[in-house]
């Protein structure tokens, strides 16, 4: 079957709604997401958005913070692009209907997070996420331009040069996989948005959804399209360590950083606070700071995590601001009212992604990335707290119009035949387990060599290692007819072999690429860029 759209979004977070309302109000716009449309990171948020609100603050102290944290590698334009269209952003997500918590006098309640010298931060409680993805997702279901289709997963961009063209290459649309059926159907589209979110997967245990997989990265990197910054995975300091093992897939739960905006004391396991020997912000100080810190002292000690300490605010406190957190881990056995959380570090957020432009436009003609797979500059080698839900409503909106100046829809392209998908000819599958064996390798390949401290060796066996399992899925799974687990792996896999080749080329520590074997930061900052020409 063949779908054709004006406008082809591949993703339902943040990044996704919110270019596919802009885009409804000029053409057909088809969503497609491959799990439920609130499956992504974007729901999972929990901070809130930053933005410049407060009249004591300024556009300039939020763009000096972001640079801060970026450790020299931010694309400053990009950064002073995102951080002075955020309140006209801010102002578009209200007019959707996002409610945001606000003083009595209506004034905005800011929060505050690691590596931002003012409050900026808003929220709805610490469910911010849920709140703009819900209210995204109902004007998108009310939109009769747009289609949204669920449980449809995209395999691979379709472009010009794949079928052959020589003169030109631009994106025609993309071949997606309809579970239910077991087809491979074609969307068809001039115009594409990939925002497919992030690539926690490839780590053992992660604050991501399991739609993390770094497909938007994979499949962008096949179409030939550049790759950047991926080795700047950022590990969030304070995931709840679960005593009794992490939950079965991996996934650990966030104890957000405007908990320790709020007053939270990271402490050991004697209850002594020991931020201060490492940087004199304390536990405010930037996320890759503070990652590094737990991981030292969790080495230091033994113990097998450090202490996230609320017990000084008053009571009620917790359970006022911070709901969602409190219960949770009150279900886990912790009251955060009376006892320290236990936290340790998770892979949590990819500052790399597919390079773009201020306006999300890739390398390859018609594909616009947006969200946490696109690489704007803006995380720089680290991102700044509650960055990237506001990147992804500024980057839409910019990408949108540059689409339609670009692109527009009454300008008729070439109509390339595009041919059907040609299923793998195999007839005899393994069993899943062996599937998942291979998921497991490539986990915990990243978790053992590729994650807070990292040396010239462990890169090394990592590499090796991802190349045989890359190719293995190549010659040999890749041989039957498709299913989501065996595109899950595909690109996971390859998406875990280009952290570790961006990784292998940074000779030097910066921001969250930290190696034992290049200490120093090098005088020049210069962004790693990968292609598949
Ligand atoms: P997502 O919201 O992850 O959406 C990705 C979409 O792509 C999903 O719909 C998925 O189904 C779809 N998809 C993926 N692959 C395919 C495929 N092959 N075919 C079809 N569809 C596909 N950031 C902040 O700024 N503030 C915060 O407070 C904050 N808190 C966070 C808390 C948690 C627990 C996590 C995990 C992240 C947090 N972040 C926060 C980061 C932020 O939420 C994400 O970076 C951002 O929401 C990403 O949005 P996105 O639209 O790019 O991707
Ligand atoms: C958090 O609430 O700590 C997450 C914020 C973010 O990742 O930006």
């Amino acid at each position: 079957m063949t779908i054709k759209s004006d406008f082809l979004v591949i993703g339902s977070g943040a990044a996704g709604l919110s270019f596919a309302l802009r885009a409804a109000e000029h053409g057909k716009v088809v969503v497609l997401c491959k799990d439920d449309p609130l499956v992504s990171s974007s729901a999972k948020a929990q901070g809130g958005i930053a933005a410049v609100t407060d009249k004591n603050d300024t556009f300039d102290e939020h763009i000096a913070d972001t640079l801060d944290a970026g450790a020299g590698l931010c694309d400053e334009k990009a950064v002073r692009t995102i951080v002075t269209e955020a309140p006209e952003a801010i102002r578009e997500l209200l007019s959707w209907g996002v409610d945001f918590d606000t003083e009595k006098d209506g004034e905005f309640e800011l929060g505050r997070e690691g590596g931002h010298g003012k409050r900026r931060i808003l929220h709805a409680k610490d469910t911010t996420g849920l709140e703009i993805s819900t209210k995204l997702l109902r004007c998108a279901q009310a939109h009769p331009n747009i289609q949204l289709l669920d449980h449809r997963i995209a395999i691979d961009l379709i472009t010009t040069a794949k079928l052959g063209c020589v003169t030109e290459d631009r994106v025609l649309g993309a071949y997606v996989l309809n579970p239910a059926t077991g087809e491979v159907d074609i969307f068809r589209s001039d115009r594409v948005l990939l925002a497919t979110g992030g690539t926690g997967r490839c780590y053992m245990y992660t604050t991501n959804p399991p739609t993390a997989t770094g497909d938007g990265e994979a499949m962008a990197w096949r179409a030939g399209a550049i790759v950047s910054n991926l080795e700047f995975v950022q590990f969030h300091p304070t995931t709840f360590y679960n005593p009794n093992g992490k939950d079965h897939d991996g996934l650990t739960f966030l104890i957000s950083e405007a908990v320790r905006g709020e007053g939270g004391v990271l402490r050991g396991p004697d209850g002594q606070e020991f931020m201060q020997k490492y940087d004199k912000r304390g536990s405010l100080a930037p996320r890759d700071i503070v990652a590094r810190a737990i991981n030292s002292e969790i080495l230091r000690t033994g113990h097998p995590c450090m202490y996230l300490d609320m017990t000084h605010k008053p009571k009620g406190f917790m359970t006022e601001r911070f709901p969602y957190i409190y219960e949770t881990c009150k279900s886990y056995g912790v009251d955060a009212e009376v006892d320290m959380i236990p936290v340790v570090p998770s892979a949590h957020y990819q500052c790399g992604g597919v390079a773009t432009d201020t306006n999300g436009r890739s390398s390859l003609r018609g594909l616009f990335v947006a969200g946490e797979c696109g690489c704007t500059g803006l995380h720089g080698a680290n991102r700044l707290a509650s960055n990237s839900l506001l990147e992804c409503v500024v980057i839409t909106k910019r990408a949108f119009q540059c689409m339609l100046t670009t692109l527009p829809l009454a300008h008729k392209m070439e109509d390339y035949p595009i041919p059907e998908w040609q299923h793998g000819e195999r007839a005899e599958r393994d069993d899943l387990a062996i599937l998942y064996h291979c998921w497991d390798e490539v986990r915990r390949t990243m978790t053992d060599y590729v994650s807070i401290v990292r040396t010239d060796h462990r890169l090394q066996r990592a590499a090796t290692r991802l190349r045989n399992i890359n190719r293995e899925i190549n010659e040999y799974y890749w041989g039957y007819r498709v299913t989501p687990e065996i595109i899950d792996l595909r690109n996971l896999a390859l998406t875990a072999s280009l952290i570790v080749d961006c990784a292998i080329r940074r000779k030097e520590s910066r921001g969250l690429h930290y190696t034992l074997d290049h200490p120093e930061k090098l005088p020049e900052a210069i962004p790693s860029r990968l292609h598949n020409w």
